[in-house]
């Protein structure tokens, strides 16, 4: 019996306001059906002017911690690519706003793939006596940082948040995180970017620089990567915690493209039946994007104690990272902000 981290709560949250590709489709050159076609997603969700990804992030983690029966942890990580400001970091305000100043928060910049990097640096920190208890939160608004005329990103990316409570237990409890796998390839890092804002070239005013702030995306060569990269640090997990493919219930991976996860779930071996799959309704939100799609499995039933998942995650970085945990018997609220006349239409 070794200590270990275990999933005790989860939770979800997603802003109001929902974009359809139809909409998109009055102000760009695109359409439902091109983008239904080629990324499997319908809609999304985008945050309100003056709504920042802390406004996000403290809603998802209230619902995690109520899934959890609890409103304490001594620790936040937050995943977050599109943080509050450039400095400081966002935990420590969500922190506070969640009543829980004075324990120890940091954020987490691995772009799609910073919940797993989160949950892997949480539950070291668990295994280590470090922490008791954590709370892990992957939230971005990517809408903020869209250029609003490139109909390629505006019709993938949505803005969301989703969180889990960890605490210590042992690794043979249901619920325990069993293993991860991380990796990264900086030779890429040109695939998606975001130019202006850090060191290298500093934010400026005005409209020509504008298009330095936005981010940027390479899409076809992303794709390729992101499933050579998915599928093999899902496969690296498979042989560090002794699963085969076909014992795998849930793959619950980065919500990016329908065809990404396919491509995926084909190169491990696995029934495709396994993928679970939000993105119609989100579309991809980047750090939030697991853990969304873990709420919204778990709120189907798609999700029930014992199974054994494989959550994996692929992003700019390049980054990417896979978890192993066996599932839990929790309780899970819907998102409200999902109109149920929305949900399952595709
Ligand atoms: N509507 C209509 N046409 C569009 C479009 C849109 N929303 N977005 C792109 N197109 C066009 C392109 O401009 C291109 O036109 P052209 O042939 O005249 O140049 C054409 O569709 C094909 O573009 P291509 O990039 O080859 O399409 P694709 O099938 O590869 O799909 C993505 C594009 C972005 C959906 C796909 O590459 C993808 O999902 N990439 C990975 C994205 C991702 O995972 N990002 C997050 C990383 S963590």
């Amino acid at each position: 019996m070794t200590r270990a981290a275990v999933l005790a709560g989860l939770g979800g949250w997603v802003p109001p306001r929902v974009v359809t590709n139809d909409e998109l489709g009055r102000e760009l050159d695109t359409s439902d059906a091109w983008i239904h076609s080629r990324t499997g997603i319908r809609r999304r969700h985008v945050v309100d002017p003056g709504t920042a990804t802390s406004d996000l992030a403290v809603e998802a983690a209230r619902r995690a911690l109520a899934s959890a029966g609890t409103d304490r942890v001594d620790l936040i990580v937050l995943a977050t690519s599109t943080p509050d400001h450039p400095c400081p970091a966002t935990a420590p305000a969500v922190a506070d706003r969640l009543g829980l100043n004075g324990v120890a928060a940091f954020d987490v910049a691995a772009v799609c793939s910073g919940f797993v990097y989160a949950l892997a640096a949480a539950s070291a920190m668990i295994g280590q006596g470090l922490a008791g208890r954590a709370l892990v939160i992957g939230a971005d608004t990517f809408s903020t940082i869209l250029d609003p005329a490139d109909r390629t990103t505006r019709a993938i990316f949505g803005d969301g948040a989703g969180a889990v409570v960890l605490r210590a237990g042992d690794d043979r409890e249901p619920g325990a995180v069993l293993g991860f796998d991380l990796g990264s390839d900086g030779q890429h890092s040109d695939l998606i970017t975001v130019a202006a804002g850090g060191s290298r070239q500093p934010a400026t005013a005005g409209p020509v620089e504008d298009a330095a702030r936005y981010f940027r995306m390479r899409g076809k060569e992303v794709f390729f990567n992101a499933v050579l990269r998915m599928s093999e640090s899902a496969q690296t997990l498979l042989r560090t915690v002794g699963w085969n493919p076909e014992e795998i219930d849930r793959f619950v991976a980065h919500q990016a493209n329908i065809r990404i996860l396919y491509a995926v779930a084909d190169q491990l071996g696995l029934d495709r039946r396994t993928v679970v799959a939000n993105l119609d309704r989100v579309g991809n939100t980047v750090a939030a994007s697991i853990p969304l799609a873990l709420q919204d499995a778990a709120c189907r039933g798609d999700l029930v104690p014992g199974q054994r998942v494989v959550l994996t995650g692929f992003g700019g970085g390049l980054t990417w990272g896979s978890a192993a945990i066996r599932w839990p018997d929790i309780a899970v609220e819907p998102l409200p902000t999902i109109h149920p006349d929305l949900n399952h239409s595709n």
